[in-house]
């Protein structure tokens, strides 16, 4: 479990900060919100894809050894037979029979052994009225086809990872590669929690970025290192302070697993370090159960040495939103700014991630500054997302893109009109710099690459 953090708590403000801004919403809130489902608004949308899209260019386009797919959610049933899902992904489930909570079996807010009269729900308080554990499985049943039978049943996926296994051969007899080499996809996963929360921390529809790295035995111990220090360098060049992360080994393997690490994230306040991406040595265990249940050969052929063999996997999992929420985490910050009375919010985004590049605001509503600033903000919105402001105190404008991790300010003010110079403030210096309104867009394209 988490132990309490050197940093602070600011989930809540987050959560506040999150909603005002337009990052995050509760899913359906006009009807009261759905339990541990989320909506991304403008700009949530916006970073989680930079998210995505820095996994994506790290993992598949920069390199000739690994390819994407998109798989579909729905899969066969035995898929998930194959994959040990329905006899083993599940949650040892407790429920007090007087308040209809329910709890994890681990909860360590539960007193006494549920199931004896000396147990006392943690929420209502009553004794005798905790159930024993009973196993509940976390995926989500829905019907295929219009009759409602057992035949249909089918699951919303609880990871991508099986999309990629039941594809090993496809991939890699249609793009010709040669083991050893990976298959990446970004996608939803649902998993019917539990005990979810902390935001969008655990929630029960989520966005998985996996890759399976497919090799031979016998040097999948050199391909987990390999994996393990490449995965926490990405982690770091997102922006996530080193000092906040580290590696946890496991201690209790899962059933595919030879070995695994999780990278951890520390939170602050009471969640501390938590898991934002694990990496596994599954085996063959994936290849060779799907082996087993579809009847069809998952074999790779090795040419030059005439011999056919079940590659080892070597997983990387990282969650999207889980990933998006530790960025949140780590760039927000309250402070003073010297000689001003009123303090700042601000998310310290990198500018790589940032939602919006820069803000554009001409300095008040008159002399040829409003139009000005609308060419300067036309312009630069075809190379990346700007934000055009005109309205109130020009510090106050600063603040509102501040509190957002927009790391540019451009200010078209009266000499701009005079001489086509703009000034760029820092986010994080506030140190100005006079700039010719034709170079602007150069200048962020460099500070944002
Ligand atoms: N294929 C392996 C796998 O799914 P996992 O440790 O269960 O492994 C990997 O999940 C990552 O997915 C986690 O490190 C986390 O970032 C994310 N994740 C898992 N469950 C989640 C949930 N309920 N809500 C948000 N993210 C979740």
């Amino acid at each position: 479990m988490a132990s309490v953090s050197a940093y602070p708590d600011v989930m809540e403000k987050l959560v506040s900060l999150c909603k005002r801004r337009g990052f995050i919403f509760q899913s359906s809130e006009i009807y009261g919100g759905t339990g541990s489902v989320w909506d991304y608004g403008p700009l949530g949308v916006e970073l989680k894809k930079n998210v995505k899209d820095r996994w994506w260019h790290s993992m598949v386009r920069e390199r000739d050894d690994i390819e994407g797919i998109d798989a579909a959610i729905l899969m066969h049933p035995r898929v998930w037979e194959a994959s040990g899902h329905v006899a083993g992904f599940t949650d040892p489930l407790i429920d007090c029979k007087n308040c209809k909570r329910r709890f994890r079996a681990d909860d360590p807010t539960i007193k006494g052994t549920p199931g004896s009269p000396d147990a006392q729900c943690p929420v209502c308080g009553s004794k005798g009225t905790l159930s024993e554990p009973r196993l509940f499985n976390l995926m989500f049943k829905t019907f295929m086809g219009p009759v409602e039978e057992s035949a249909a049943i089918v699951y919303l996926r609880p990871e991508t990872a099986q999309g990629i296994f039941v594809n090993f051969l496809n991939v890699q007899q249609s793009s010709r590669q040669k083991v050893p080499f990976g298959i990446a996809q970004i996608g939803k996963a649902f998993r019917n929690e539990i005990t979810p929360g902390n935001f969008i921390f655990r929630t029960r529809e989520f966005e998985q970025m996996e890759m399976q790295f497919f090799v031979e035995p016998g040097t999948d111990e050199e391909h987990f290192e390999y994996w393990k220090e490449r995965r926490m360098e990405w982690h770091k060049a997102l922006g996530l302070s080193p000092e906040r992360l580290r590696y946890k080994p496991h201690d209790q393997l899962a059933h595919y697993a030879r070995a695994a690490a999780d990278i951890e994230f520390d939170f602050g306040g009471s969640l501390g370090f938590q898991e934002i991406e694990g990496i596994h040595n599954r085996s063959d265990f994936d290849l060779g159960r799907h082996q087993e249940y579809s009847g069809k050969k998952l074999e790779y052929f090795d040419q030059p040495n005439n011999r056919r063999f079940v590659p080892f996997v070597i997983e990387t999992s990282v969650g999207a939103d889980r990933t998006t929420l530790a960025l949140l985490v780590n760039a927000y910050r309250e402070e003073e700014v010297p000689g001003e009375s009123e303090g700042r919010t601000v998310l310290g985004l990198t500018p790589a991630i940032a939602p919006i590049k820069a803000g554009v605001f001409p300095l008040v509503k008159k002399d040829g500054m409003p139009e000005m600033a609308t060419r300067v903000a036309d312009d630069l919105r075809r190379a990346f997302p700007v934000f055009f402001d005109d309205g109130g105190a020009i510090g106050r404008r600063y603040r509102r893109q501040d509190e957002v991790g927009t790391p540019f300010g451009i200010t078209i003010d009266g000499q701009s009109t005079q001489d086509g110079t703009v000034t760029i403030r820092d986010r994080d210096t506030l140190q100005q710099v006079r700039v010719a309104a034709d170079q602007v867009k150069g200048y962020i394209a460099e500070r944002i690459a």
